[in-house]
Parts: structure tokens; C-alpha cells; sequence
């Protein structure tokens, strides 16, 4: 499976294309954990876009990379080499303000453990990234969010008193408040029943197709990555392959080939 022509476009990372369509991308990245007999080559000059207004999801055996390159490409973590763009800024060019600033201005984050501060109300979470940025919230943008997640009775709550799959619309809500350039999510549904995981996977992809955001998602699941609009293959720190329009059938037998060849191990 190819990404064809769209794809490519992105994919290639150094043409002018690439520059005008990607909302994030890393261009020949490899990031090495440790160093001598212990170091582990997490990602081996990965060149990817991930394409404005798409939801892409980075997929792959446990221990491809998928969360390296996430970290990387969303500036929580530095590359070995090679470089990593949030729209036309290179992370690599930053200081360590700069990048705490690029990061919560203009990414937005959704872990598979929520991450919410169980002290502040479900509003106070939401807005959280904002005060912290000084930035007073857009009142119709985040009552429309509250809207969307669907968790307007419990904006007084705590953390603590909702479910798994509240907690994670809360997360998603918190990231999207501040019209990010892209959204990037770590496993977003990992700690979720199949029933919450839909409800926040539906979520995300509102997100792209109604809101006009750009979502990165990591995942190991066939079924959430047939969520998105494109899914990008990682085996052993390398891009293998790319799928557009994916189901989880499909999805799951390009997952079976790299078993078959011996791409990575089992998930
Ligand atoms: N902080 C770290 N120190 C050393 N090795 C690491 C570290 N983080 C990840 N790795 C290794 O890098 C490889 C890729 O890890 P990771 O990106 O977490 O994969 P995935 O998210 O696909 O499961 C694995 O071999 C993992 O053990
Ligand atoms: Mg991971």
C-alpha cells in the first residue's frame, strides 16, 4: 500500500511541497537511547509529514519507535540527528524557553494516562494550558468544546469523579482549547474500554473533519487507528509503509506482514 501522490508530498520532506503542507514533520530522524554496547537505535532516519487538517496515526509493533517519534516530532524530546519541524520552526534551533513556550502555544497533548491535575475542576483543567500562557480563552471556542465532549454537567467536577473515558474527553478538550497547530496523542485509548475508546477516537477525528485541527496519533490498535485518514508503518525505528483510508482489517494485515518477516515482535 502506498500513500500515492498526497502522500509523497509530505512524505518527502524536503520539497516545497512538503513545507506547505505538513503541520509537523521530521526529515531524517534517528534517535539513539544509551551509548556503546547499550545503545538502542529508537528511530533510523525517519522522514515523515503529518499533513494539516488530517488525522494521521503512527502505528507499529511494541518497541518500533511510534512514542520516540512522537516525543520528537512534538518536542518533548531531541533528536540524535536529523530535524524536527512544527510548521516552519526547527525544534532543534530552540533553547529550552523557546520550546516550553513553542509547546504550550501551539501543540496540544493527550496522553494515555490523562495527565489531569486531580485538584482543579473539569473547566479549570480544560483552560489550564491557557492560564498558564497568560492567554484569556476564546468563551465560544471552549463552550463549543465543552459542547462536543459532551461533559457540560460536570464542569464543577474533579478528575476523580469521572470515569476513565470522561477523564481522557477532559484531556482532549484541554488540548484543543487553545486552537493548537496540531494535537499529537500517545496511546490515547489505552487505558480505556472499547466503549470510552470510541467515544474519544470519534472525538479526535471531529476534531480534524469539524474543527479544522490537525491530530498525531500513536497507537498499537488496528481498530483506532482505522480512525484516522492515513496511517503511517513503523518497525524497528524505521518507516515501513503508509495507508490511506484505512480499516482495521486492513490495517491489521499489513500489522501481520511485518510478524511474517519478522518486522518487530508481537504487540
Ligand atoms: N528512555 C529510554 N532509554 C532507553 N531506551 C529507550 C528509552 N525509551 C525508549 N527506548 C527504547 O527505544 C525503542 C523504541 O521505544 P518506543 O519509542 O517507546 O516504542 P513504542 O512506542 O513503539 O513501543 C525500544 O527499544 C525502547 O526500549
Ligand atoms: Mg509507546
Amino acid at each position: 500500500m502506498t500513500g500515492g501522490v498526497a502522500a509523497g508530498a509530505v512524505t518527502a520532506g524536503t520539497g516545497a511541497a512538503a513545507d506547505i503542507t505538513a503541520a509537523a514533520r521530521v526529515v531524517a530522524a534517528s534517535k539513539v537511547y544509551g551509548t556503546g554496547d547499550a545503545a538502542v537505535r529508537a528511530l533510523d532516519a525517519v522522514t515523515v509529514g503529518f499533513p494539516a487538517g488530517r488525522f494521521t496515526a503512527i502505528m507499529g509493533p511494541s518497541g518500533s519507535g511510534k512514542s520516540t517519534l512522537m516525543h520528537c516530532a512534538a518536542g518533548l524530546d531531541s533528536l540524535t540527528s536529523g530535524a524536527a519541524y512544527i510548521g516552519e520552526t526547527e525544534l532543534g534551533a530552540l533553547g529550552d524557553r523557546q520550546l516550553t513556550l513553542l509547546r504550550r502555544e501551539r501543540v496540544g497533548f493527550v496522553f494515555q494516562s490523562f495527565n489531569l491535575v486531580p485538584t482543579l475542576t473539569v473547566a479549570e483543567n480544560i483552560t489550564l494550558p491557557l492560564d498558564l500562557a497568560g492567554r484569556s480563552p476564546d468563551a465560544a471556542w471552549v463552550d463549543g468544546l465543552i459542547d462536543v465532549v459532551g461533559l457540560g454537567g460536570r464542569l464543577r467536577h474533579r478528575p476523580g469523579e469521572l470515569s476513565g473515558g470522561q477523564q481522557q474527553r477532559v484531556a482532549v478538550a484541554r488540548a484543543l482549547a487553545g486552537r493548537p497547530e496540531v494535537v499529537f496523542a500517545d496511546e490515547p485509548t489505552g487505558n480505556l474500554d472499547s466503549h470510552s475508546g470510541g467515544e474519544v477516537l470519534a472525538l479526535l477525528g471531529r476534531a480534524v473533519r469539524e474543527m479544522g485541527g490537525t491530530v498525531v496519533m500513536v497507537t498499537h490498535d488496528p481498530s483506532a487507528a482505522a480512525h484516522a485518514d492515513e496511517v503511517v508503518f513503523l518497525a524497528d525505528g524505521r518507516l515501513v509503509d503508509r495507508m490511506t483510508g484505512p480499516t482495521a482489517g486492513a490495517v491489521l494485515d499489513r500489522m501481520k506482514a511485518f510478524d511474517g518477516r519478522g518486522g518487530g515482535g508481537a504487540q
